[in-house]
């Protein structure tokens, strides 16, 4: 899969060393739903969890330049029935923040969900704290669907957790392709 900017491949077990340095970055932890140190066995676990599942997917996000791989991003607790997916980024290489990167990736993980998967809805969480999360997903076709209330405590104060989603539709209409 490619983006303008991003390629997205498969994930290996050999890349744990860098998901494991991205996911205990304390900016990036910020953002996530994590509270205990990430280890280098349970990222590698994680990683054959999801490469032996078809409940999930996780794609190294690369630099189309220069193949230096720059984050990753993830389709997980896919619902077959529902035809929907949860939605999760992270861009580890933090040189490539605020340069579209993001987005392109984002972009091209919803591409595969909907042109490839079949998927009719892709949706997430992040934090009102978050602005950058949520307009890389305004700048998607991404909805905001709701707020939950003070669900975050971070740094010692409760958090409104914000709801975002986008439906096969939008996302055709967004790109400019017939729904
Ligand atoms: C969130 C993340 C994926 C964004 O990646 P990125 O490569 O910086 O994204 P982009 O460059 O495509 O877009 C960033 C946008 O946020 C905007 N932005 C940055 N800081 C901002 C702020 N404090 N307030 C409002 N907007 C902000 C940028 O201006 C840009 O928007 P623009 O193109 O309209 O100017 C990356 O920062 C990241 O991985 N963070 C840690 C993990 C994470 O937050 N994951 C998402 C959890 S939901």
């Amino acid at each position: 899969m490619e983006g303008v900017l991003t390629r997205l491949r498969g994930v290996e077990e050999s890349d744990a060393p860098l998901l494991h340095a991205w996911d205990n970055d304390p900016e990036i932890r910020a953002a996530l739903d994590v509270v205990f140190p990430v280890t280098i066995s349970s990222t590698t676990e994680y990683i054959r969890e999801i490469t032996g599942s078809r409940d999930g997917v996780l794609f190294i996000v690369s630099d189309r330049e220069t193949e230096a791989p720059i984050g990753f991003t993830t389709l997980y607790d896919i619902d077959w029935i529902a035809r929907k997916a949860e939605f999760g980024i992270i861009i580890g290489d933090k040189r490539y923040w605020s340069r579209g990167y993001g987005t392109d990736a984002a972009l091209a993980t919803l591409s595969f969900a909907f042109e490839d998967l079949g998927l009719h809805r892709v949706y997430l969480s992040t934090y009102s704290y978050h602005p950058r999360a949520i307009r890389v997903c305004e700048k998607c076709g991404f909805v905001r669907e709701g707020v939950m209330r003070k669900a975050r405590y971070h740094h010692g104060a409760y958090h409104d957790v914000v709801l975002m989603g986008i439906l096969y539709d939008e996302f055709a209409a967004h790109r400019g392709r017939p729904p």
